[in-house]
């Protein structure tokens, strides 16, 4: 008998304390573009050279971002669970902190990707974090930034909903569940599987039995949820 199985759906939130903007408490805005001009599938047809741009400022940002104690605490929680991450997230914080499992559902932002092939994917590296619309690839074909649009499918919630249903635990943080179909995770957790939701500022869950809601932070609300599970976090021995 291996280990329970804890499931943990992130969003923005969880980054927050490493400085990087959630989306829908910056009202509407990233970095000052209308979302739907920076992140939709028309957008990027329509100005690909903005597009490019923004995902180069987001990428300067991410490598200045370091992981959490958010980040952190789920790496702990491996020691006593089977630890799956599905995240919206496209920072890479989940594997910089050392998280084993992480699925994105909306993409990475250190990776490109071919226009031609979607299967071709490449991953920047620090010294080359820049794209334009004229990038190639190692194999010649022209790139785009590896991010799920919108108007775009999520090619990866299949495999979520399966990892859901198979949860003993699920766990949300720091989302505002509104933006399908990552939101409806929540709905393929197994009756009588505890949830938990870790939002300073929860989404209204009310249509889900039994949610157990962590008005907090994602730092403090990992580390209440740990106490929780019976785990204690000791932070001491986290690399800095
Ligand atoms: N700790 C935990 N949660 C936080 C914190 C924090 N320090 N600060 C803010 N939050 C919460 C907010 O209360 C909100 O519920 O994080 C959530 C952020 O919600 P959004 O900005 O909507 O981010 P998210 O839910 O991840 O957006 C989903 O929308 O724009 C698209 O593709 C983009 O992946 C993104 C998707």
């Amino acid at each position: 008998m291996g280990k329970p199985k804890l499931v943990i759906s992130t969003g923005a939130g969880i980054s927050a304390e490493s400085g990087i903007k959630t989306f829908r408490d910056s009202d509407g805005l990233w970095e000052n573009y209308p979302v739907m001009e920076v992140a939709s599938a028309d957008g990027f047809r329509k100005n690909p050279e903005l597009i490019h741009r923004f995902y180069n400022e987001r990428r300067k940002q991410l490598i200045e971002a370091k992981p959490n104690p958010a980040h952190m605490g789920l790496v702990e929680l491996e020691k006593d669970y089977d630890v799956y991450i599905i995240t919206q997230n496209v920072d890479d914080l989940h594997e910089r902190a050392g998280s084993e499992h992480v699925l994105h559902l909306h993409g990475e932002l250190m990776k490109i990707r071919s226009i031609r092939n979607p299967e071709y994917v490449e991953t920047l590296d620090k010294d080359h974090l820049e794209t334009t619309p004229a990038t190639r690839g190692k194999n010649g074909d022209l790139m785009r930034p590896h991010i799920v649009f919108f108007q775009e499918a999520v090619p990866n919630i299949e495999p979520a909903i399966e990892l859901v249903r198979e949860a003993d635990i699920f766990v949300v943080i720091g989302t505002s569940l509104v933006v399908y179909p990552a939101a409806g995770l929540i709905q393929f957790v197994r009756p009588g599987v505890p949830i938990y939701y870790i939002d300073p500022n929860p989404a209204s869950t009310a249509g889900i039995p039994g949610v157990h809601v962590i008005k907090e932070k994602a730092g403090k609300g990992v580390a209440e949820l740990a106490k929780i599970l019976g785990h204690k976090i000791n932070f001491r021995n986290w690399k800095k």
